[in-house]
C-alpha cells in the first residue's frame, strides 16, 4: 500500500461490501422505484410540493419557493398548524384510539397516550400557556426530561403559535440562562427532577439557579415527576398538573403562516456562544414528515417505532416528535439510561413492545458492542425490520455488529446524515432501494443536491476528499440564527458564495457516486501534507479486536505539520499490556498506510462524552496539544477527562525519560 491518502481511501472502498435490501423488505417498501430519485432531481420544487401535499393545509400556498440567497421561503402564502397535522387530523380520520406514545420511565413506570388523549392534553396545555400570557410568536423555554409532558409542551406551543426553545435537561443552569436570555423567553417549563441511572436529578434546582441569574422569567410551570421536594416561588412557579388540569380540552389550532417560526434549538459553533438555529413551520414539517415516511418506511398501521435519542437534541425534535406524529405512527418513548438497570434494558423493551424500527447513534451501538452480544441475544428481537444510525459516521465494524446482533441480518440499516441546521435527513440510503455500503451515508434524499468541493469551491473528482456543500435550498433548512442573521450568512453561506451551504463536514464521493462522510473539517488533520480524517483512523483502530472506542486528534508537530494522537478504550476481554500501543499503531499503518499511524496512543478506561453520547474531541485535542482541557461542564463523565489527562502526562514523561527514546 502506498503512502498517499487517496490510495488509502481507495483500499477502504475495495474492502467495503455492498449489502442489497433484504428481499422481503424490498417487496413492500414505500420506495422501490429508482425513478423517484431521477424525477425529484429534474423537478425538485415539484417533488417537494408533492411531499407537502401529504399535510393538511388551512390555506394553499401561492408559490413553492422564494429563494433570495441565502434566505429561503417555502410554500409562500400557505397556512397550516403543526399540532393540527400531528394530532387533530388523525383523530378526525378515526384513529383517536391508536397509541401515539408508549412511554416508559426509567424506574419502570409506564403510560400510554392515544392520539385522542395526546390531542386533549396538548389543547389543555395550550390553554394553560395562554393563561400565563403566552401568545403567538412568544418564546417558551422548555427544560424537561424524557417524559410525555415534553412533546406535549412542544405541541402546545405549536398549537398556539408560540416558539419553543428546548434545552437538553443535561445542560447546566448557566447554559439554560444563556439560552433564555438569547431567546428572550418569559416562560419556562421544567420538572421537579428526573431519573438517571437509578438516581434522581434535581432539575428544578438548576432551573431556579438559571432563573435567579436573569430577570426575564416571570412564569414557571413545574411538572411533578420524582416527587422530591422543591422550592416553589409564589406568583412565579406553578404546578403543571394544577394549571393544565383545570383547563378545557378545546383549543382550536392557530392557522400559522408557512414561514412562521416553529422553534429555536441551540447548537455549538466554533465560538463559545451557542447558535439559536431557527426553524419555521411549513417547510420543516414537509421534509421531516417526508423523510420519516420514506427513510424509515413508516407503516402507520403496523409499526412500533423507536428513536432512542433525547428530545433535547434535533434528532428528537424531528424524529421522536414531529416526523412520527405527522405520519400517525406508534412510538416508544423512554426516559432513562440504556443500561439501567441492566445492559439489556433496550433489548428487553424492544422485545416486550415488539418494536419494528430502531434509530440510534453509533456511539450507543459501540457501547452495546462493548457490553457484549449476549445481552441482545437473550431477547426476541425478531420484530425489528429496520435500523437507523445518526450523529456521526458509523464505522463499518459497528455497522456489521448492529446488522448481525440487533438486526439478525434481516434489517436494512439507514445511515442518515443531517444536522441541527438542516432540520431533517439529507443524505441517506433508501431502505428498499439502496445497496448499502457499511460506513457510508451514500445518497442524497430525493430533491437534495450535495456537492463535494475543493478549497476553491470546484467539485472534486471521485475518490478525492473535499468539503460537503448543499447547492439547492431545502424545505427544512434553518432560516437564520436567532437574533444574528450576519452570523448565519458568515457561518454557512460565505465560504463558497451566498447560494452554497457550507456544512462544515468533510466528504468524498466514491467511484459509484456514493457519499462518505469524513467527519467535521475542524477534525481533519494534515500530516506531512496529506489530509487525513480522524474518522478513518478511528475506524481502523476500532477495527482491531482489542479496541472498543477510539478518538483521534491532531497536534502540532514541527516535522510533519500535524501528528496524530489517538485515545482508545479496550473491548470487554482485552487487557492493557506492553506493546499493545505499538500493535495498534501498526494495525492502523496496516489498514490505511504509515502516514495514518498515530504518533501517540493512550489507552483509557473511558472517553469524555457529552450527555448525548458524542465524544468531545475538543477536549482530546486540548490533551493532544498538551493544554489543560477546556470547558467540561457538558460532559456526561467529567472524571474521564481528568483520568486521561493524568495518563497522557505520565506516558509523555515516560517517553521523555532516558533510555526510552523511539
Ligand atoms: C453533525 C451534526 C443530525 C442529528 C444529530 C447530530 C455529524 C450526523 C452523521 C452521519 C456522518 C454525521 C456531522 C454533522 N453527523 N449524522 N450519518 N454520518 N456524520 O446533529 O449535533 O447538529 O451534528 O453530526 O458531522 O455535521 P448535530
Amino acid at each position: 500500500m502506498g503512502s498517499d491518502p487517496q490510495s488509502a481511501i481507495a483500499s477502504l472502498d475495495a474492502r467495503s461490501e455492498r449489502v442489497p435490501p433484504p428481499e422481503a423488505f424490498a417487496a413492500t417498501a414505500r420506495v422501490r422505484d429508482p425513478e423517484v430519485l431521477r424525477r425529484a432531481d429534474e423537478d425538485w420544487q415539484g417533488w417537494w410540493a408533492e411531499q407537502a401535499e401529504h399535510l393538511r393545509w388551512l390555506r394553499p400556498w401561492d408559490r413553492v419557493l422564494h429563494w433570495d440567497p441565502p434566505h429561503a421561503q417555502w410554500f409562500v402564502g400557505g397556512r397550516l398548524n403543526v399540532a393540527d397535522n400531528c394530532l387533530d387530523r388523525h383523530v378526525e380520520a378515526g384513529h383517536g384510539d391508536q397509541v401515539a406514545f408508549h412511554w416508559e420511565g426509567e424506574p419502570g413506570d409506564a403510560r400510554s397516550l392515544t392520539y385522542a388523549e395526546l390531542r386533549d392534553e396538548v389543547a389543555r396545555c395550550a390553554n394553560a400557556l395562554r393563561e400565563l400570557g403566552v401568545g403567538k410568536g412568544d418564546r417558551v423555554n422548555v427544560y424537561l426530561p424524557m417524559i410525555p409532558e415534553l412533546p406535549v409542551v412542544m405541541l402546545a406551543c405549536a398549537r398556539i403559535g408560540a416558539i419553543h426553545s428546548v434545552v437538553f435537561a443535561g445542560f447546566s443552569a448557566q447554559s439554560l440562562t444563556d439560552r433564555i436570555e438569547d431567546a428572550g423567553s418569559r416562560v419556562l417549563v421544567t420538572a421537579d427532577g428526573s431519573y438517571r441511572k437509578g438516581r434522581t436529578v434535581p432539575l428544578k434546582e438548576a432551573a431556579d439557579d438559571a432563573m435567579a441569574a436573569t430577570d426575564l422569567v416571570d412564569a414557571c410551570l413545574v411538572v411533578r415527576r420524582t416527587g422530591d421536594p422543591v422550592a416553589m416561588e409564589p406568583g412565579r412557579d406553578h404546578w403543571y398538573h394544577e394549571v393544565v388540569g383545570r383547563q378545557d380540552a378545546d383549543c382550536p389550532p392557530e392557522p400559522m403562516d408557512a414561514e412562521d417560526v416553529l422553534f429555536i434549538l441551540y447548537t455549538s459553533g466554533t465560538t463559545g456562544k451557542p447558535k439559536g438555529i431557527t426553524h419555521t413551520t411549513g417547510g420543516y414539517l414537509t421534509q421531516v414528515a417526508s423523510t420519516a415516511r420514506l427513510v424509515f418506511d413508516l407503516q402507520p398501521d403496523h409499526d412500533v417505532y423507536w428513536c432512542a435519542a433525547d428530545i433535547g437534541w434535533v434528532t428528537g425534535h424531528s424524529y421522536i416528535v414531529y416526523g412520527p406524529l405527522a405520519n400517525r405512527v406508534t412510538s416508544l418513548l423512554y426516559e432513562g439510561a440504556p443500561d439501567h438497570p441492566a445492559p439489556d434494558r433496550l433489548w428487553e423493551m424492544v422485545a416486550r413492545h415488539r418494536a419494528t424500527i430502531l434509530y440510534t447513534a453509533p456511539t450507543a451501538i459501540r457501547a452495546f458492542m462493548r457490553a457484549g452480544p449476549e445481552h441482545p441475544a437473550a431477547h426476541d428481537l425478531s420484530s425489528l425490520r429496520l435500523l437507523g444510525s445518526v450523529g456521526e459516521p458509523i464505522n463499518p465494524e459497528a455497522w456489521r455488529w448492529y446488522h448481525e446482533h440487533i438486526g439478525g441480518g434481516r434489517c436494512p440499516i439507514v445511515d442518515t446524515w443531517w444536522q441541527t441546521e438542516t432540520g431533517a435527513i439529507m443524505i441517506t440510503p433508501l431502505p428498499g432501494l439502496t445497496h448499502a455500503k457499511p460506513g457510508a451515508a451514500q445518497q442524497p434524499f430525493p430533491g437534495i443536491k450535495p456537492v463535494v468541493v475543493d478549497d476553491r469551491g470546484d467539485p472534486v473528482a471521485p475518490g478525492e476528499g473535499g468539503y460537503l456543500t448543499l447547492q439547492r435550498p431545502w424545505p427544512a433548512m434553518l432560516r437564520t440564527i436567532w437574533g444574528d442573521d450576519q452570523r448565519y450568512r458568515d457561518t454557512y453561506w460565505s465560504r463558497f458564495g451566498s447560494d452554497v451551504y457550507f456544512a462544515g463536514d468533510g466528504a468524498k464521493l466514491d467511484e459509484d457516486g456514493d457519499l462518505w462522510l469524513l467527519g467535521r473539517v475542524d477534525d481533519v488533520m494534515n500530516v506531512s501534507g496529506h489530509r487525513l480524517s480522524t474518522t478513518e483512523v478511528e475506524s481502523a483502530l476500532v477495527d482491531h479486536p482489542a479496541v472498543a472506542e477510539a478518538a483521534v486528534s491532531g497536534r502540532a508537530d514541527a516535522l510533519t505539520g500535524q501528528a496524530i494522537v489517538a485515545f482508545v478504550t479496550l473491548a470487554g476481554e482485552a487487557e492493557e499490556h506492553d506493546g499493545l500501543a505499538d500493535e495498534l499503531r501498526a494495525h492502523v499503518a496496516d489498514r490505511i498506510g504509515k502516514l495514518a499511524r498515530p504518533a501517540e496512543l493512550h489507552v483509557a478506561p473511558d472517553l469524555p462524552k457529552t450527555r448525548s453520547g458524542k465524544i468531545m474531541r475538543r477536549l482530546l485535542t486540548d490533551l493532544a496539544e498538551g493544554r489543560e482541557p477546556g470547558d467540561v461542564t457538558t460532559l456526561a463523565n467529567p472524571d474521564a477527562i481528568r483520568a486521561l489527562a493524568e495518563r497522557t502526562r505520565q506516558a509523555r514523561a515516560a517517553a521523555r525519560s532516558p533510555g526510552n527514546s523511539e
